[in-house]
């Protein structure tokens, strides 16, 4: 088995127990054993920077946003505000008001389906995805096409996982409107080239949208080097509370989509008869928004920020090639996806027992996974496989960890075996 990850440093990159402290879940046990916890692609734990950033937002400033003119609101307005150049920031947007803070990247994709795609598009347009997308990013576009008569295609990846460029663009026509792929696959764990997938959209006309859910939480990202013109991700992916994602756009589409979502906040004026509606972002932002989820996403951002995503990428590699040395020796196992320079997660299957007795046993040891289709059925349909145990990585994640996971894949194997 090749690795696919050769480039991964010698000496460690950051003091992984430091980091490990500041979680404060990680020192718990499960089942009278330390937790090991290798779901992170599912939902990251959070620092206690996080959980004192929300903590502190209700204690301390908690108000309404945008509406009061007393202290607290404008106190919770400014905090919350400040979230959006922070995330344009972090991912190279151009301006926070490129910057669409949402339910988190389901409502995201929902909303540029529904706003900028319902209304534009017709008979015979074409949606490409990949067949790797997750749910999220296949389902609002079935939505869309139904309405509008357009078709939804996917081009398929190498048995390995990797990307084929040719087998995309053989599928890419005047035809198509929409290329929506994932920035990195939550079951292969391919990092797509997304640049050299955005010269290709434009050369049709098409617009290029990003699942960015599990690129943004492993490595850099410069949406304007990317070429995109929409990334969405989840704050609860990358140490942030739940109920809070983004939408990148650029300015220019942004400007040109009708609200998705209608009430308060996202109006000019408002009369019986009917409503203007504010610029962007606000216009995509009805009602009261997670105002100290949002908060703590900003405090999610400065810590990983502080870390350096450089530097988590760099880790999360070493560990990452660990674990397919680590799992490779294992009776049994296959791996699937084994794309060059992969990220964030290693699924697998065994000979010896199902993904879900896997992950039922190994929990006894303490060990996390996900188990199952990873919300990517076509993928499974795909790959001719039901399911796949899945580990995945993130910034707190120890070599000793997959040796645990290991040991408790071999006692799978003589349990089942
Ligand atoms: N999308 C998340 C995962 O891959 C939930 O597990």
């Amino acid at each position: 088995m090749t690795n696919p990850m050769a480039t991964a440093p010698a000496q460690p990159v950051y003091d992984v127990d430091k980091i490990r402290a500041d979680f404060p879940i990680l020192s718990r046990q499960v089942n009278g054993k330390p937790l090991v916890y290798l779901d992170s692609a599912a939902s990251a734990q959070k620092p206690n920077q996080v959980i004192e950033a929300l903590v502190a937002a209700y204690q301390d400033t908690y108000s309404n946003v945008h509406r009061g003119l007393h202290f607290l609101s404008e106190a919770s307005t400014d905090a919350y505000e400040a979230v959006r150049g922070k995330v344009a920031d972090f991912i190279g947007a151009a301006s926070g008001d490129e910057i669409v803070l949402t339910a988190g990247a389901t409502m995201s994709l929902n909303l540029i389906a529904h706003s900028w795609a319902l209304p534009r598009l017709q008979a015979g347009d074409e949606i490409l995805l990949s067949i790797a997308e997750h749910h999220a990013n296949i389902v609002p576009w079935q939505m869309v096409a139904e309405k509008t008569g357009a078709v939804v295609r996917a081009f398929p990846m190498e048995t390995d996982g990797s990307f084929r460029m040719s087998a995309m663009t053989d599928m890419i026509s005047a035809k198509t409107r929409i290329i929506s792929i994932p920035h990195v696959s939550n079951v292969l764990g391919t990092v797509f080239p997304v640049a050299e997938i955005a010269r290709h959209a434009r050369a049709v006309g098409a617009l290029l949208v990003v699942d960015g859910c599990q690129g943004v939480v492993h490595m850099p990202v410069d949406v304007q080097a990317l070429g995109a013109d929409f990334y969405v991700f989840s704050a609860h992916k990358l140490y942030g509370p739940n109920g809070v994602g983004v939408l990148w756009g650029r300015a220019d589409i942004l400007a040109e989509m009708p609200p998705f979502l209608g009430g308060g906040d996202m109006i000019d004026r408002v009369t019986i008869e009917r409503s203007t509606y504010a610029e962007p972002p606000q216009r995509f932002e009805a009602g009261t928004p997670a105002i100290a989820e949002t908060i703590a996403l900003g405090a999610a951002i400065d810590y990983v920020s502080q870390i350096g995503m450089a530097q988590i990428r760099a880790h999360e590699q070493d560990i990452l090639s660990y674990a397919h040395q680590r799992l490779s020796a294992v009776e049994g196992l296959r791996l699937i996806g084994t794309a060059a320079g992969k990220s964030g997660v290693v699924s697998f299957t065994m000979d010896s027992a199902h993904p879900h007795d896997i992950s039922t046993i190994i929990d006894n040891d303490g060990v996390a996974i996900r188990a199952g289709h990873h919300c990517a059925q076509p993928l499974m349909d795909f790959l001719g496989l039901p399911s796949t145990a899945r580990a995945s990585v993130g910034v707190y994640s120890t070599k000793q960890e997959f040796d645990v996971l290991a040991t408790a894949l071999e006692k799978v194997n003589r349990i089942f075996g």
